[in-house]
């Protein structure tokens, strides 16, 4: 069946999170997605293992609808094995650390002298300019040096992790985005171009809102927030605030466990309505909470008005009662609710699939639907599961010239020396 990408293929090196998510959405779009590995394969295999000798869910979950081919980058026969294939791409894809990709002999301008039309894709920690352009990353360091973590919290608490992997699969949907487009411009131009994403740099658009507020303290306190913020220069920790024009915060809900709460929005429009709801005439034109201002000053009031009515129902009742009466309202949902939630089956967002190794598992679906375009979830590549299949199918290599190969350890580094050893 045709698909969005049918037709691209992706020489896909990209490793641990943030490069797999995105070659993971590209093969859900119908590109086909070559695993370039080294021999011992992406660290994430072993990562976290729950099953002996099965690839980790780690691995699994971010690796569907992949071939993998096993090519020892250090090696004068993996190199040649590289360049045939670059020939045979529309993009390489990497998220190595600094100057990996240089180190292999293959900068961008060697690439792009090679294929004038592939495009190479890379996520950086920090970006390949800048004065932390040497420096490695993963997720909570780039939540950390992105603004993230600084804003997320509460007042009294250290700064926060947020669980979104926004570092990591944030970035990974910004290249996407480039990806996408320097195909298009590629239709036009015929030419490839360098596209890049570092994982500060993302982090920072996601907490674009916060830059928002940021530059409006410059003009004084924020009324909707919480706390006070007057005489403050950076943006506090500022727990569940909603963070925009209209207040919304989490109130309890029966029977009081862990993730028994849910979060409600107060639309200036609707307080009447809510008001009249959870406290009646009484409420509704009670002359405290009449006016936004008013709601502003008293918010510790009108939360604590709103959390007595919410403890007497569950998270599913109370977003029940506030829908019926068009608040926006959602119950805090744990894992455990969401693998088992009505909504995530009929919208395909957790998906079970068969694996050799490890039988039945779940992934988390796609979350890009297109009405002309749907590509089945096939389960992640075993290392090197097709190497030989690429090999003969994509680069027309005979069994000769793949024994050849492979006896110059050119998928396989046991043995064989490296360049330069
Ligand atoms: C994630 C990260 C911190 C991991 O660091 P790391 O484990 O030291 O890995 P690096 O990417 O720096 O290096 C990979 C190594 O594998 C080697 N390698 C990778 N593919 C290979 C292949 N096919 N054949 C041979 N060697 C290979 C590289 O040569 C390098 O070895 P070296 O250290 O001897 O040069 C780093 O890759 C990084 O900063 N990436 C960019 C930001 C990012 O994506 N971070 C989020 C990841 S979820």
């Amino acid at each position: 069946m045709d698909s969005a990408l049918s037709g691209i293929r992706i020489l896909d090196m990209t490793h641990v999170q943030a490069g797999p998510s995105a070659s993971q959405l590209l093969a859900w779009l119908g590109a086909d997605v070559i695993k370039l590995e080294p021999p011992a394969g992406d660290v994430t295999r072993s990562h976290l293992r729950d099953i002996p000798d099965a690839d980790s869910l780690y691995f699994a979950m971010l690796n569907c609808n992949k071939r993998s081919i096993t090519v020892d980058m250090k090696s004068s026969a993996g190199k040649h094995v590289f360049l045939q294939l670059l020939e045979k791409c529309d993009l390489v894809m990497e998220n190595f650390g600094p100057g990996v990709m240089e180190g292999f002999g293959f900068p961008w301008e060697e690439i792009h002298r090679i294929n004038p039309r592939i495009i190479l894709a890379s996520i950086k920690g920090f970006g390949s300019t800048g004065a932390y352009s040497r420096l490695k990353a993963y997720e909570n360091v780039a939540q950390a040096m992105g603004g993230a973590m600084s804003v997320t919290g509460t007042p009294d608490s250290p700064p926060l992790v947020t669980g979104a992997q926004i570092g990591d699969s944030g970035t990974g949907l910004h290249l996407v985005i480039g990806i996408l487009a320097a195909l298009q411009q590629r239709t036009r131009t015929g030419k490839g171009q360098y596209v890049e994403c570092a994982m500060m740099d993302s982090v920072m658009n996601l907490c674009r809102v916060k830059w928002r507020d940021h530059q409006r303290l410059a003009h004084g306190p924020l009324p909707e927030y919480s706390q006070p913020t007057d005489g403050r220069t950076s943006m506090p920790r500022t727990g569940n605030d909603s963070g925009g024009a209209l207040m919304g915060n989490v109130v309890r809900c029966k029977p009081g466990g862990p993730d028994d709460y849910a979060y409600v929005v107060v639309q200036d429009h609707r307080w009447e309505r809510l008001a009249g709801r959870i406290g009646g005439a009484a409420l509704a034109s009670d002359p405290r909470f009449a006016t936004v201002e008013g709601r502003h000053r008293n918010q510790a009031a009108m939360w604590e008005l709103i959390g007595q009515f919410s403890a007497a129902w569950t998270k599913r009742e109370f977003m029940t009662i506030l829908s019926e009466i068009d608040v926006p309202c959602g119950p805090v949902m744990n894992t455990a609710d969401l693998a088992e939630d009505e909504h995530v089956k009929q919208r395909g967002m957790y998906v079970e699939l068969d694996h050799p190794a490890r039988g039945k598992w779940h992934n988390v679906g796609m979350p890009i639907k297109l009405s002309d375009s749907s590509v089945a979830i096939t389960p992640p590549p075993l290392l090197g599961e097709h190497t030989e299949e690429v090999l003969r199918d994509v680069l027309h290599l005979s069994d000769a010239e793949i024994a050849a190969l492979r006896a110059e350890g050119a998928f396989d580094n046991s043995g064989h020396a490296k360049d330069g050893e």
